[in-house]
């Protein structure tokens, strides 16, 4: 490999993993009407559903039967423009409510909580890593998906996980050395796979991290004819051991057409709603992470997705008090870099 992740600025120490949020149980009954009222509301305010595959299956449902989409996050930055919808309710993290903004600066775009961040969007400050850019201004700047918008502004190129490597495998055809941000897990995958000259951030996710690889192994004896799916921002020695590594919808596509009859799953268990909705005769094994008895998060469901729930969507369409907002300035400086990537997406499919 030719390079080693650069560490400044180094990775936030502070950052705090919250408890996942406890909502109060709800009976079948009163999710039925829950929902009820959460689809007339979204009916009267002209507003549709966005929603992640890591949200709750109760939301993913809901997204799906009232006219909005559940997806990875390059298809929830591209659905928000092909909708007529006036407002668009973003189930997910702020990022991803953020480029829905970006791209559609017209629409009204609201999250059940605007706090719901993500560990690498954290772990990247955009004044720091301006000065990185700065340092390094011979370097192509290619962004995860996963970041502030100020980030996004000093960026060539955003990509997500399921275009990341077709665009640094462009790059690298060009003779373009590529500074990386902020997911050195993701970014050192991307370079084992394309071989481009790449300087990697130091970040990582909170989630993907707690994938234990020796216990992996022991989970994978057990289950010897089970393929494994991981995303790739698991570590170096969880990736090695995968069958697949894919964004999540490449996850979810690899339970409907491979043949085997299990499947050992890591990442996100959200991701586990719709792989049971399209495949509901395969076996889905959660890969391990610390279990039982550590902390919160060791347990592989990212506790700001966990913010998503009916109770906060039903909340934020009564109070509208969750708007994403964005300085046109920065907007305008960051829709370059997605364009350029959605734009890319079109042409290489
Ligand atoms: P995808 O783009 O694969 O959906 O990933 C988003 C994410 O945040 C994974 O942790
Ligand atoms: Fe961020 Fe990880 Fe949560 Fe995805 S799972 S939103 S990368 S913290």
């Amino acid at each position: 490999m030719s390079s080693t992740p650069v560490t400044t600025p180094p990775r936030r120490p502070s950052l705090q993993v919250p408890p996942h949020p406890q909502w109060p149980a709800l009976s079948a009954a009163e999710t039925h009407a829950l929902k009820t009222r959460i689809a007339a509301m979204l009916a009267a305010q002209g507003a549709v559903l966005v929603a992640h595959y890591y949200t709750d299956g109760n939301l993913q449902s809901l997204a799906e039967e009232t006219g909005g989409c559940v997806a990875d996050s390059l298809e929830m930055a591209r659905f928000g423009a092909t909708s007529e919808a006036r407002t668009l309710v973003v189930c997910g993290v702020r990022f991803m409510g953020e480029t829905a903004k970006i791209l559609n600066p017209e629409k009204r775009v609201l999250m059940p909580d605007l706090k719901a961040t993500c560990s690498l969007d954290e772990g990247c400050p955009a004044d720091a890593f301006a000065g990185f850019c700065d340092a390094h201004p011979d370097h192509t700047v290619v962004v995860y998906a996963n970041t502030s918008a100020r980030v996004k502004a000093r960026a060539d190129w955003v990509v997500t996980s399921s275009i990341a490597l077709p665009i640094v495998t462009h790059l690298k055809a060009q003779g373009q050395k590529v500074l990386w941000a902020p997911d050195k897990h993701l970014g050192h995958y991307i370079e084992r796979r394309t071989g481009a000259d790449m300087l990697l951030w130091d970040a990582a996710c909170a989630v993907h991290e707690e994938f234990k690889s020796f216990a992996l192994e022991q989970v994978r004896r057990l289950h010897p004819l089970a393929a494994v799916l991981v995303h790739p921002e698991a570590p170096d020695e969880v990736v090695d051991q995968a069958d697949v590594v894919g964004s999540t919808t490449q996850l979810i596509r690899a339970v409907v057409d491979m043949p085997n009859q299990e499947f050992i799953v890591a990442t996100d268990e959200g991701i586990f709603w719709k792989m049971h909705q399209l495949a509901p005769h395969k076996t889905l094994i959660a890969a391990p992470t610390a279990g039982a008895g550590a902390t919160c998060e060791s347990c592989a469901h990212c506790p700001w997705m966990a913010m998503n729930a009916l109770q906060s969507l039903e909340r934020v369409l009564l109070d509208q008090d969750q708007e994403v907002q964005i300085e046109e300035a920065v907007r305008a400086a960051a829709v370059t870099p997605i364009q350029r990537m959605l734009d890319f997406a079109r042409t290489n499919a």
